[in-house]
Protein backbone atom coordinates (compact mmCIF):
# COMPACT_ATOMS: atom_id res chain seq x y z
CA UNK A 1 0.00 0.00 0.00
CA UNK A 2 1.74 3.72 -1.08
CA UNK A 3 3.09 5.34 1.86
CA UNK A 4 0.85 8.33 3.06
CA UNK A 5 -2.06 7.48 0.96
CA UNK A 6 -4.28 10.69 2.04
CA UNK A 7 -7.97 9.47 3.71
CA UNK A 8 -10.62 11.68 4.93
CA UNK A 9 -12.56 9.39 7.72
CA UNK A 10 -16.09 10.55 7.90
CA UNK A 11 -17.29 9.01 10.66
CA UNK A 12 -20.31 8.92 13.59
CA UNK A 13 -18.11 8.11 16.83
CA UNK A 14 -19.32 5.36 18.26
CA UNK A 15 -16.77 2.80 19.44
CA UNK A 16 -16.40 0.70 16.44
CA UNK A 17 -15.54 4.65 14.65
CA UNK A 18 -12.97 5.23 17.66
CA UNK A 19 -11.34 1.82 17.06
CA UNK A 20 -11.27 2.89 12.84
CA UNK A 21 -9.37 6.04 13.74
CA UNK A 22 -6.81 4.10 16.17
CA UNK A 23 -5.87 2.43 13.78
CA UNK A 24 -5.42 4.73 10.75
CA UNK A 25 -3.02 6.54 13.05
CA UNK A 26 -0.70 4.01 14.43
CA UNK A 27 2.40 3.29 13.01
CA UNK A 28 1.19 -0.02 11.65
CA UNK A 29 -0.78 2.35 9.09
CA UNK A 30 0.71 4.39 5.95
CA UNK A 31 -2.66 6.79 5.82
CA UNK A 32 -2.18 10.12 6.47
CA UNK A 33 -5.76 11.38 8.14
CA UNK A 34 -6.09 14.50 6.53
CA UNK A 35 -9.46 15.57 8.34
CA UNK A 36 -12.17 13.64 10.26
CA UNK A 37 -15.50 14.57 9.50
CA UNK A 38 -18.69 14.35 11.61
CA UNK A 39 -22.17 13.21 10.58
CA UNK A 40 -25.48 12.29 12.20
CA UNK A 41 -25.67 8.85 13.13
CA UNK A 42 -24.79 6.67 16.29
CA UNK A 43 -25.31 9.87 18.14
CA UNK A 44 -26.45 13.84 16.81
CA UNK A 45 -23.59 15.40 15.27
CA UNK A 46 -23.06 17.53 18.18
CA UNK A 47 -21.66 14.89 20.49
CA UNK A 48 -20.37 12.45 17.68
CA UNK A 49 -18.02 16.00 17.00
CA UNK A 50 -17.13 16.13 20.50
CA UNK A 51 -16.04 12.79 20.67
CA UNK A 52 -14.06 12.69 17.66
CA UNK A 53 -12.22 15.56 19.17
CA UNK A 54 -11.45 13.37 22.09
CA UNK A 55 -10.51 10.81 20.43
CA UNK A 56 -8.07 13.32 18.35
CA UNK A 57 -6.79 14.24 22.26
CA UNK A 58 -6.28 10.75 23.30
CA UNK A 59 -4.14 10.03 20.21
CA UNK A 60 -2.32 13.12 19.99
CA UNK A 61 -3.90 13.96 16.72
CA UNK A 62 -3.30 18.07 17.33
CA UNK A 63 -3.39 19.02 13.79
CA UNK A 64 -5.95 16.64 12.49
CA UNK A 65 -8.74 18.84 11.47
CA UNK A 66 -12.34 17.84 12.96
CA UNK A 67 -15.02 19.06 11.30
CA UNK A 68 -19.07 18.81 11.86
CA UNK A 69 -21.29 17.77 9.00
CA UNK A 70 -25.38 17.24 8.36
CA UNK A 71 -27.08 17.14 11.98
CA UNK A 72 -29.80 14.70 9.84
CA UNK A 73 -30.11 12.94 7.03
CA UNK A 74 -31.25 14.25 3.88
CA UNK A 75 -35.49 13.35 3.50
CA UNK A 76 -35.98 10.96 6.81
CA UNK A 77 -36.24 12.00 10.32
CA UNK A 78 -32.98 11.36 12.36
CA UNK A 79 -32.26 8.15 13.88
CA UNK A 80 -29.73 7.23 16.66
CA UNK A 81 -28.50 3.94 18.29
CA UNK A 82 -27.59 5.27 22.21
CA UNK A 83 -28.88 1.17 22.57
CA UNK A 84 -25.14 0.67 21.47
CA UNK A 85 -23.09 3.17 21.82
CA UNK A 86 -24.57 4.73 24.94
CA UNK A 87 -25.80 8.30 25.76
CA UNK A 88 -22.70 10.18 24.90
CA UNK A 89 -22.39 7.80 21.79
CA UNK A 90 -18.55 6.82 23.41
CA UNK A 91 -19.94 5.44 26.84
CA UNK A 92 -17.54 3.56 29.12
CA UNK A 93 -13.87 4.46 28.70
CA UNK A 94 -13.75 7.86 31.16
CA UNK A 95 -12.76 10.50 29.46
CA UNK A 96 -13.06 14.73 30.20
CA UNK A 97 -15.93 16.28 29.89
CA UNK A 98 -14.64 19.00 27.05
CA UNK A 99 -11.73 18.25 24.66
CA UNK A 100 -8.81 19.78 24.40
CA UNK A 101 -8.90 20.29 20.28
CA UNK A 102 -11.83 22.92 18.75
CA UNK A 103 -13.48 22.13 15.88
CA UNK A 104 -12.66 23.74 12.45
CA UNK A 105 -14.45 26.54 11.20
CA UNK A 106 -15.75 24.94 8.04
CA UNK A 107 -18.82 22.30 7.56
CA UNK A 108 -17.91 19.00 6.75
CA UNK A 109 -18.83 18.83 3.15
CA UNK A 110 -16.80 22.05 2.68
CA UNK A 111 -14.12 20.25 4.21
CA UNK A 112 -14.56 17.00 2.05
CA UNK A 113 -14.93 18.98 -1.31
CA UNK A 114 -11.61 21.44 -0.93
CA UNK A 115 -9.73 18.83 0.08
CA UNK A 116 -10.49 16.50 -3.18
CA UNK A 117 -10.63 19.39 -5.72
CA UNK A 118 -7.03 20.46 -3.75
CA UNK A 119 -5.88 17.00 -4.54
CA UNK A 120 -4.96 15.08 -7.64
CA UNK A 121 -6.87 12.40 -7.29
CA UNK A 122 -5.57 11.05 -4.13
CA UNK A 123 -7.66 11.35 -1.83
CA UNK A 124 -10.06 8.17 -0.30
CA UNK A 125 -13.17 8.91 1.23
CA UNK A 126 -13.23 6.45 4.25
CA UNK A 127 -16.91 6.65 5.47
CA UNK A 128 -17.96 5.15 8.59
CA UNK A 129 -21.48 6.26 9.04
CA UNK A 130 -24.55 7.43 7.08
CA UNK A 131 -23.29 8.76 3.99
CA UNK A 132 -25.19 11.95 4.27
CA UNK A 133 -22.07 14.21 4.11
CA UNK A 134 -20.73 12.22 0.86
CA UNK A 135 -23.91 12.80 -0.73
CA UNK A 136 -24.39 16.40 0.34
CA UNK A 137 -20.36 16.59 -1.43
CA UNK A 138 -21.10 15.18 -4.44
CA UNK A 139 -24.63 17.40 -5.04
CA UNK A 140 -23.17 20.32 -4.21
CA UNK A 141 -19.45 19.87 -6.45
CA UNK A 142 -19.70 17.18 -8.98
CA UNK A 143 -16.56 18.03 -10.12
CA UNK A 144 -15.10 15.76 -6.90
CA UNK A 145 -16.67 12.66 -8.62
CA UNK A 146 -13.47 12.25 -10.94
CA UNK A 147 -11.03 13.06 -8.17
CA UNK A 148 -12.04 10.62 -5.53
CA UNK A 149 -9.73 7.52 -5.48
CA UNK A 150 -11.84 5.50 -3.79
CA UNK A 151 -14.71 5.25 -1.47
CA UNK A 152 -14.55 2.90 1.38
CA UNK A 153 -17.47 2.44 3.14
CA UNK A 154 -18.77 0.49 5.85
CA UNK A 155 -22.29 -0.24 5.21
CA UNK A 156 -25.26 -2.50 4.13
CA UNK A 157 -24.93 -5.78 3.72
CA UNK A 158 -27.25 -9.31 2.51
CA UNK A 159 -28.79 -8.72 5.75
CA UNK A 160 -29.89 -6.10 8.30
CA UNK A 161 -29.02 -5.18 11.84
CA UNK A 162 -31.30 -2.32 12.43
CA UNK A 163 -34.57 -3.92 10.18
CA UNK A 164 -34.43 -7.54 9.02
CA UNK A 165 -33.37 -5.93 5.45
CA UNK A 166 -31.20 -2.93 6.63
CA UNK A 167 -27.71 -2.52 8.22
CA UNK A 168 -28.05 1.03 10.62
CA UNK A 169 -25.57 3.21 8.39
CA UNK A 170 -27.41 2.82 5.29
CA UNK A 171 -30.67 3.00 6.67
CA UNK A 172 -30.18 6.35 8.47
CA UNK A 173 -30.17 7.74 5.10
CA UNK A 174 -30.82 5.44 2.34
CA UNK A 175 -31.10 8.63 0.14
CA UNK A 176 -27.76 9.07 0.59
CA UNK A 177 -26.51 6.00 -0.16
CA UNK A 178 -28.23 6.45 -3.33
CA UNK A 179 -26.15 9.22 -4.33
CA UNK A 180 -23.36 7.55 -3.56
CA UNK A 181 -23.60 3.95 -4.78
CA UNK A 182 -24.90 5.45 -8.21
CA UNK A 183 -22.59 7.99 -8.43
CA UNK A 184 -19.89 6.29 -10.79
CA UNK A 185 -17.01 6.92 -8.22
CA UNK A 186 -14.85 3.28 -7.50
CA UNK A 187 -16.80 1.74 -4.35
CA UNK A 188 -15.15 -0.92 -1.99
CA UNK A 189 -18.14 -1.75 1.05
CA UNK A 190 -17.69 -3.51 4.04
CA UNK A 191 -20.97 -4.56 5.08
CA UNK A 192 -22.05 -7.05 8.01
CA UNK A 193 -21.28 -10.11 5.67
CA UNK A 194 -17.52 -9.61 6.36
CA UNK A 195 -17.84 -7.24 9.70
CA UNK A 196 -19.25 -10.09 11.36
CA UNK A 197 -16.11 -12.18 10.94
CA UNK A 198 -14.22 -9.22 13.28
CA UNK A 199 -16.49 -9.64 16.35
CA UNK A 200 -13.99 -8.71 19.33
CA UNK A 201 -14.13 -11.12 22.60
CA UNK A 202 -13.67 -10.50 25.86
CA UNK A 203 -10.48 -12.68 25.43
CA UNK A 204 -8.94 -9.94 22.54
CA UNK A 205 -10.47 -6.98 24.69
CA UNK A 206 -8.23 -8.64 27.92
CA UNK A 207 -4.90 -9.11 25.87
CA UNK A 208 -5.35 -5.79 24.30
CA UNK A 209 -5.78 -4.15 28.01
CA UNK A 210 -2.99 -5.97 29.16
CA UNK A 211 -0.78 -4.47 26.14
CA UNK A 212 -0.56 -1.60 29.00
CA UNK A 213 0.33 1.61 27.14
CA UNK A 214 -2.93 4.53 27.63
CA UNK A 215 -4.21 4.08 23.82
CA UNK A 216 -4.15 -0.06 24.05
CA UNK A 217 -6.14 0.81 27.80
CA UNK A 218 -8.80 3.51 26.19
CA UNK A 219 -9.51 0.50 23.26
CA UNK A 220 -9.96 -2.08 25.86
CA UNK A 221 -12.43 0.31 27.61
CA UNK A 222 -14.30 0.79 24.45
CA UNK A 223 -14.93 -2.46 24.16
CA UNK A 224 -16.36 -3.67 27.49
CA UNK A 225 -18.86 -0.86 26.91
CA UNK A 226 -19.28 -2.21 23.12
CA UNK A 227 -19.15 -5.61 23.95
CA UNK A 228 -22.01 -5.12 26.51
CA UNK A 229 -24.69 -3.55 24.45
CA UNK A 230 -24.03 -5.93 21.31
CA UNK A 231 -24.55 -8.94 23.52
CA UNK A 232 -27.55 -7.49 24.56
CA UNK A 233 -29.37 -6.20 22.05
CA UNK A 234 -27.72 -8.43 18.97
CA UNK A 235 -27.15 -11.20 20.89
CA UNK A 236 -23.54 -11.89 19.25
CA UNK A 237 -21.06 -13.09 21.01
CA UNK A 238 -19.13 -9.82 21.22
CA UNK A 239 -18.39 -6.92 19.76
CA UNK A 240 -18.33 -6.41 16.04
CA UNK A 241 -15.81 -3.37 14.89
CA UNK A 242 -17.28 -2.99 11.97
CA UNK A 243 -15.49 0.35 10.58
CA UNK A 244 -11.98 -0.81 11.34
CA UNK A 245 -12.56 -3.37 8.72
CA UNK A 246 -11.78 0.30 6.19
CA UNK A 247 -8.65 1.09 7.32
CA UNK A 248 -7.54 -2.59 8.14
CA UNK A 249 -8.38 -3.44 4.50
CA UNK A 250 -6.52 0.64 3.27
CA UNK A 251 -3.28 -0.70 5.52
CA UNK A 252 -3.39 -4.91 4.05
CA UNK A 253 -6.00 -5.37 1.37
CA UNK A 254 -4.74 -8.86 1.54
CA UNK A 255 -6.58 -9.67 4.45
CA UNK A 256 -9.83 -9.73 2.52
CA UNK A 257 -11.47 -11.59 -0.60
CA UNK A 258 -13.70 -9.30 -2.85
CA UNK A 259 -16.58 -9.72 -5.52
CA UNK A 260 -17.36 -7.28 -7.83
CA UNK A 261 -21.24 -6.97 -8.10
CA UNK A 262 -23.91 -4.61 -8.40
CA UNK A 263 -25.58 -2.76 -5.54
CA UNK A 264 -28.73 -0.80 -5.57
CA UNK A 265 -30.38 1.32 -2.85
CA UNK A 266 -33.69 0.37 -1.51
CA UNK A 267 -35.34 4.56 -1.19
CA UNK A 268 -38.85 2.80 -1.88
CA UNK A 269 -39.45 -0.34 -0.17
CA UNK A 270 -41.90 -0.67 3.33
CA UNK A 271 -39.94 -3.03 4.84
CA UNK A 272 -37.37 -2.91 2.93
CA UNK A 273 -36.05 0.48 2.90
CA UNK A 274 -32.00 0.87 3.32
CA UNK A 275 -31.36 -2.36 1.97
CA UNK A 276 -28.55 -2.81 0.05
CA UNK A 277 -29.76 -4.90 -3.12
CA UNK A 278 -26.42 -6.91 -3.90
CA UNK A 279 -26.67 -8.81 -7.73
CA UNK A 280 -24.18 -11.53 -6.31
CA UNK A 281 -25.51 -13.55 -9.21
CA UNK A 282 -25.02 -10.69 -12.21
CA UNK A 283 -29.31 -11.61 -12.74
CA UNK A 284 -29.61 -7.70 -13.84
CA UNK A 285 -27.11 -7.70 -16.11
CA UNK A 286 -26.20 -4.61 -14.65
CA UNK A 287 -22.61 -3.22 -14.10
CA UNK A 288 -20.93 -4.01 -10.85
CA UNK A 289 -20.18 -0.75 -8.77
CA UNK A 290 -19.19 -2.05 -5.44
CA UNK A 291 -16.07 -4.00 -4.83
CA UNK A 292 -17.65 -6.22 -1.94
CA UNK A 293 -15.89 -7.77 0.90
CA UNK A 294 -16.82 -10.88 1.30
CA UNK A 295 -14.52 -12.91 3.42
CA UNK A 296 -11.66 -11.56 6.34
CA UNK A 297 -8.48 -13.36 7.47
CA UNK A 298 -9.63 -13.02 11.36
CA UNK A 299 -6.04 -14.15 12.77
CA UNK A 300 -4.02 -11.62 10.06
CA UNK A 301 -7.08 -8.63 11.10
CA UNK A 302 -6.37 -9.42 14.70
CA UNK A 303 -2.77 -9.17 14.59
CA UNK A 304 -2.44 -6.07 13.06
CA UNK A 305 -5.18 -4.60 15.40
CA UNK A 306 -2.80 -5.74 17.83
CA UNK A 307 0.04 -4.71 16.68
CA UNK A 308 -1.23 -0.91 16.06
CA UNK A 309 -2.36 -0.56 19.84
CA UNK A 310 1.95 -1.82 20.78
CA UNK A 311 2.97 0.68 18.32
CA UNK A 312 1.53 3.46 20.68
CA UNK A 313 3.75 2.50 23.83
O1 LIG B 1 -24.16 -1.09 11.50
C1 LIG B 1 -22.89 -0.77 12.02
C2 LIG B 1 -22.54 0.64 11.73
O2 LIG B 1 -23.48 1.52 12.35
C3 LIG B 1 -21.18 1.06 12.31
O3 LIG B 1 -20.61 2.06 11.49
C4 LIG B 1 -21.52 1.63 13.64
O4 LIG B 1 -20.56 2.59 14.10
C5 LIG B 1 -22.82 2.32 13.33
O5 LIG B 1 -22.52 3.59 12.77
CA1 LIG C 1 -19.94 4.19 12.50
Amino acid sequence: MANNRKIIMDCDPGHDDALAIILAASEMSPLKIEAITTVSGNVEVEKNTLNALKVCDVLDLEHTPVAKGADRPLIKQREVAEEIHGETGLDGPALPELPAKEPAEAHAVDVIIDKVLNSNHDVTLVATGPLTNVALAIKKEPGILSKIQEIVLMGGGTFGNWTPAAEFNIYVDAEAAKIVFDSGVPITMFGLDVTHQAIATRELMDRFGDIGNPVARFAADLLEFFLKTNEKVFGLEGGPIHDACTIAYLINPSLFDFEHVRIDIETKGEFTYGMTVADMSGVTGKQPNVKFARFLNRDGFWELFSDALKSYG
